[in-house]
């Protein structure tokens, strides 16, 4: 694993760029809504990590792009990648029902879900026309194909919710498509827009996708982890939230292949993972209909959704599940950092690669 370096430090190599993709993002066509254009602010003024546009950019830097007078199109490029990942988010909060993000009332607690999912829909309109303006049919397919991924993603998680039937190959294609797919294209972006520049094959870009992809799977992977480790005040939101929600996330899916568990402990967790999922569904149900949060029924089902937890929390202690997610995250950077090899050693491969470990090791 590489040396530890900060956010800052991954950063740097492409500062000033970052500075034009955020004015880039300020700047699009404003709506004459006035309630669009103040939800549209909100929803970009957050203290977002601009995870997308940063590994467009240092993939950019690291190909020799941003040198020259080819900046214009890595910027927008860049740009795109962040709002569609805003859009996302603003129809995520939505589907969830989050009242928070990242620390802060979302769009659809503040001006409820149609302005939510219509802010979004000018995000991606928005994009749709940068896209255009860039003139590179490519990159409108890539981009074309994660929008796909992600409603795919999105609906796979939906299938599968408050089911126990939920294997690898189901979580795999959930996380990619919501998750990796927008880390892979923002990568492969920078390949395309280099490649008619600089002497890159084909397999170099779709190493560098793969970086990217890889990168975002062990994103989600530490993402999971986090819904146990972390505190409400680090992720901004409740926690243990994806198996209330009735998701069955990287830990648990670990916990119930493990083999620190025999069959007897393994039907054990099932039958605790169903009595929570039954259980949280009647206690959102209860809770929607009850005028007072602390009314008796609702109460008592929260003390049982507590119980579910914690019985669960401890069949992932038996099976060292939290470990074991933790490795898992580290095979998919490992398999990551393979992916920056079409880059030459430098501050921009560096970063990337810090990236990575910071990733890992993030708390929140
Ligand atoms: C966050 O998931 C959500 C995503 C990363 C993708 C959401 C995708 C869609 C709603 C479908 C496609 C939408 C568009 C605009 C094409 P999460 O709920 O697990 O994480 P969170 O805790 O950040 O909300
Ligand atoms: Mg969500």
């Amino acid at each position: 694993m590489p040396a530890t370096l900060s956010i800052q430090e991954c950063t740097a190599p492409i500062n000033a760029q970052l500075a034009l993709v955020k004015a880039s993002i300020k700047n699009i066509v404003p709506p004459e809504s006035r309630w669009l254009a103040e939800a549209l602010g909100h929803s970009l003024g957050g203290e977002g990590k601009l995870l997308r546009p940063v590994l467009t950019l240092l993939m950019a830097k690291g190909l020799g792009l941003l040198e020259g007078t080819h900046d214009t199109s890595v910027i927008e490029t860049a740009s795109v990648a962040e709002m569609i990942h805003v859009a996302t988010l603003l129809h995520d909060d939505v589907l969830d029902d989050a009242d928070l993000r990242r620390g802060r009332e979302t769009v659809r607690a503040i001006w409820g879900n149609s302005v939510s999912i219509l802010t979004g829909d000018y995000l991606l309109a928005q994009a749709s026309l940068k896209l255009s303006q860039i003139g590179n049919i490519r990159l409108v397919a890539i981009y074309s194909h994660v929008l796909s991924h992600l409603c795919d993603g999105e609906v796979e998680q939906l299938r599968t919710s408050y089911q126990l039937s939920v294997d690898w190959d189901s979580y795999l294609r959930k996380s990619i498509g919501k998750t990796a797919s927008l880390f892979s294209a923002a990568c492969e972006s920078a390949g395309v827009l280099a490649a008619s520049y600089a002497d890159l094959t084909e397999d170099d870009i779709q190493r560098l996708a793969s970086y990217g992809k890889n990168f975002g799977i062990a994103f989600q992977i530490i993402d999971d982890l986090l819904d146990y480790t972390a505190t409400e005040a680090e992720l901004g939101k409740p926690v243990l939230g994806d198996l209330r929600s009735g998701l069955l996330n990287a830990p648990v899916l670990l916990a119930l292949g493990s083999n620190r568990l025999d069959d007897t402990a393994k039907a054990g967790l099932r039958a605790e993972i169903e009595g929570l999922f039954t259980t949280a569904q009647a206690a959102q149900a209860a809770a929607a209909k009850a005028d007072d949060e602390s009314s008796g029924a609702t109460v008592a089902l929260d003390a049982q959704v507590a119980h579910h937890i914690a019985a669960i929390q401890n069949y992932l202690t038996q099976a060292q599940a939290l470990d074991a997610t933790l490795a898992l995250a580290n095979d998919y950077a490992q398999c990551a950092l393979a992916g920056l090899a079409p880059l030459a050693p430098g501050p921009a491969k560096e970063a990337l690669e810090g990236l990575v470990h910071l990733a890992l090791t993030r708390k929140k």
